[in-house]
């Protein structure tokens, strides 16, 4: 995983800081070009290093932006996600969401030290699980310039599925190394496969991974832990994925169930 740098970089970044007595210190900025391209950047004149007095040579800011749109890119967040904050998920008044939202929050502020642990996202539909799962995905990746996927189950089981064709020219490390190796992964709409044997063994292959490497995973889903009653037939999330699994996700989620209105519904309801 790439280290953060960001209090260090947040310190260098700092061209204007208040002295003791008040006073504004300007720190010199890196020489200016002799060849004067007014679009170069400022700060390295278009060469990637920017010179920091005393510190030597670094990679300026301009090339962490574009670093970072590169991360963003391969994360592969689908367009209607795009817009997804933790800032615009609104809770409303359910509690169930606060909490989601809080749950969130404490991933994002205490991602260096939670030791991969991530989120379950469980709840019925339009209820914002892949909404608050991609903006964690987002912000982290935005935060800490570390690599992100979203994911989504079903999708997935189909691209590997797809890798055993011999037209398609896919292996099945192709598809599997990203899911693997990314440092914040968002598995969307877990348990939605219908369980086949093999899907049980792949879902496990995958999910094992990241559980030995401590890596974050976010999860949603619409299988409940609880059926409602015994005569329920409503499958519930061990049904769906099976025992040994979810008592992998135990040690490497935290469970937030989140109830509530479909949002899809409220928000057609308010435009009209
Ligand atoms: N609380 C919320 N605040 C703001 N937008 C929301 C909220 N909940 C859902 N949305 C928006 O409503 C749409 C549906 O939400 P989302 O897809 O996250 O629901 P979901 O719980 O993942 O549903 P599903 O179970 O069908 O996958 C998205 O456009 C999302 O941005
Ligand atoms: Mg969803
Ligand atoms: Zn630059």
């Amino acid at each position: 995983m790439t280290p953060p740098e960001k209090s260090k970089s947040k310190q260098l970044r700092m061209v204007k800081s208040a002295t003791d007595d008040g006073k504004v210190e300007v720190t010199a900025p890196a020489q200016k070009p002799r060849g004067g391209n007014d679009s170069a950047c400022p700060r390295c004149f278009g060469t990637g290093l920017e010179m920091v007095p005393g510190e030597g040579a670094r990679r300026c800011d301009c090339q962490m932006s574009d670093h970072r749109e590169r991360l963003f890119q391969s994360a592969r967040i689908p367009a209607r996600y795009q817009h997804c904050t933790l800032a615009n998920y609104d809770a409303g008044n359910s509690e169930s969401m606060w909490i989601a939202k809080r749950e969130a929050q404490v991933v994002l502020d205490d991602f260096l030290v939670i030791d991969g642990r991530g989120l379950l996202l469980i709840g019925p539909v339009g209820v914002g699980k892949t909404h608050l799962a991609v903006a964690i995905l987002r912000e982290l990746i935005d935060r800490y310039q570390i690599t992100g996927l979203f994911s989504q189950f079903g999708a997935l089981l189909r691209r590997i599925q797809d890798s055993y064709n011999p037209i398609s020219q896919t292996s099945e490390l192709t598809v599997l190394q990203p899911v693997f190796d990314a440092d914040v992964l968002v598995l969307d709409e877990l348990g939605a496969s219908k369980p086949t044997d093999w899907v049980r063994d792949t879902m496990m292959q995958i999910i094992n991974a990241r559980y030995n490497d401590k890596r974050l995973t976010i999860f949603t889903t619409n299988y409940s832990d609880k059926r409602k009653n015994d005569a329920d037939t409503i499958e519930s999330l061990e049904d769906r994925i099976g025992v040994p699994l979810r008592s992998r996700l135990y040690e490497m989620c935290r469970t937030v169930e989140i109830e509530g209105e479909d949002y899809r519904k409220r928000s057609v309801a308010q435009n009209v």
